[in-house]
């Protein structure tokens, strides 16, 4: 297997994360007859700063030459006075569109051994497993037209869907409840939207074509709630761009913590890989970054772009192995607990590493 890999670090706590991602990847190469090849590419702020872009061109083109794109995370404090047209989120909105992925798979675990992270007690998040299929190219984030008018004293920005972008995300959404354990919940505000309206009926036409899978709707303030309270009720939850946003960023108080959360970007000319969280300017360049959200992404480029089912399996495996073993990184450590090591970004990265080089060469052997 030869993958092009386009490497766009960003801001922040990107490069230390993606970094950890790589040598994860590289691991498995060299186990297997793999060569990954990776080319870094600007984007965000550092973009706006080298190129005075957020995306350049040469970032885009080398995207679309590669075979997947592993991002780390964008956003800078120092531009948040700038329009969100020029913001490092606009390299980030810019990319998701030129490489055409619609359907965002976030998958949230609740590891057992993080039990005690969670605000919600033990009972309620333990066995919790929800893949969030959201939308990613439709809805307020690319709907036009879109405008603050500071001498009219307004602002608008535009909710659209086409029937078309529903299907096709639904319909990805309903094949991946399919392999799991049948049940979809489709997320809306359809007792107040016109798009969650025409949402709600084109999900209910797709899920004529999937007989085994349960279907609910569920309106999103209500499964804001429901998320917290019975979060191990759902399986599959589908939902449209901004919702999507909201509610992944809450299933991070399931698993413990944001930094725990990958995602992959599927349907468009090349997949995405980016974890959930964002920047976290706050703590960067300083090792206390989870690089777990990066590494469990890098499993999930192994899985729907190199097709190394087996592989991004024992990197997520590697992850439940050093988390059982008690080692955290600060956004997961929780006081003086027996058993627990606060470790640091590399550190993190290195103990995974290790497990998967063990279970690699075990299931060589
Ligand atoms: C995410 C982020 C992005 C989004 C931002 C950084 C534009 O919050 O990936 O969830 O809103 O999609
Ligand atoms: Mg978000």
């Amino acid at each position: 297997m030869h993958l092009k890999i386009a490497l766009l670090a960003g801001d922040g706590i990107g490069p230390e994360v993606t970094q950890e991602a790589v040598n994860a990847l590289n691991a498995v190469a060299e186990f297997g007859s793999h060569t990954f090849e990776y080319t870094a590419l600007r984007i965000g702020g550092v973009a706006i700063d080298a190129d005075g872009t957020p995306l350049p061109d040469a970032t885009i083109q080398g995207c679309l030459a590669s075979d997947a794109v592993l991002l780390g995370a964008v956003g800078d404090n120092k531009f948040n006075t700038l329009p969100p047209s020029e913001r490092p989120e606009a390299g980030l909105l810019k990319i998701r569109a030129a490489l055409g992925g619609f359907a965002n798979l976030r998958p949230a675990t609740a590891y057992k051994a993080l039990a005690d992270n969670s605000p919600l007690r033990p009972e309620i998040t333990e066995g919790a497993d929800i893949l969030f299929v959201r939308e990613l190219l439709g809805g307020l984030y690319f709907g036009a037209p879109r405008a603050w008018d500071k001498q009219a004293g307004s602002a608008h920005n535009t909710m659209v869907y086409t029937e078309a972008e529903v299907e096709r995300v639904a319909r990805i959404a309903f094949d991946l409840a399919a392999k799991r354990r049948n049940r979809l919940t489709s997320v809306d505000k359809a007792n107040v939207l016109e798009t969650s309206q025409m949402w709600r009926s084109i999900v209910e036409k797709v899920a004529k074509d999937f007989p085994a899978v349960t279907l609910e709707h569920q309106l999103v303030d209500s499964m804001a709630i429901h998320l917290m309270n019975r979060p191990r009720d759902f399986d599959v939850v589908l939902t449209e761009n901004l919702f999507g946003d909201i509610l992944s960023d809450e299933s991070g108080v399931i698993t413990g913590s944001l930094g725990m959360l990958p995602s992959a970007t599927l349907g468009g000319k090349v997949n995405l890989y980016e974890p959930v969280h964002g920047s976290a300017p706050d703590i960067a360049g300083q090792g206390k970054a989870n690089p777990i959200g990066a590494i469990l992404t890098a499993a999930m480029v192994l899985r729907h772009s190199a097709g190394l089912e087996r592989e991004a399996k024992i990197i997520e495996n590697a992850v439940v192995q050093v988390l059982d073993a008690g080692y955290r990184t600060t956004d997961i450590a929780r006081g003086n607990i027996a058993g627990q090591q606060t470790v640091s970004t590399t550190k993190m990265g290195e103990l995974v590493l290790d497990r998967v080089t063990a279970d690699l060469g075990a299931a060589a052997s």
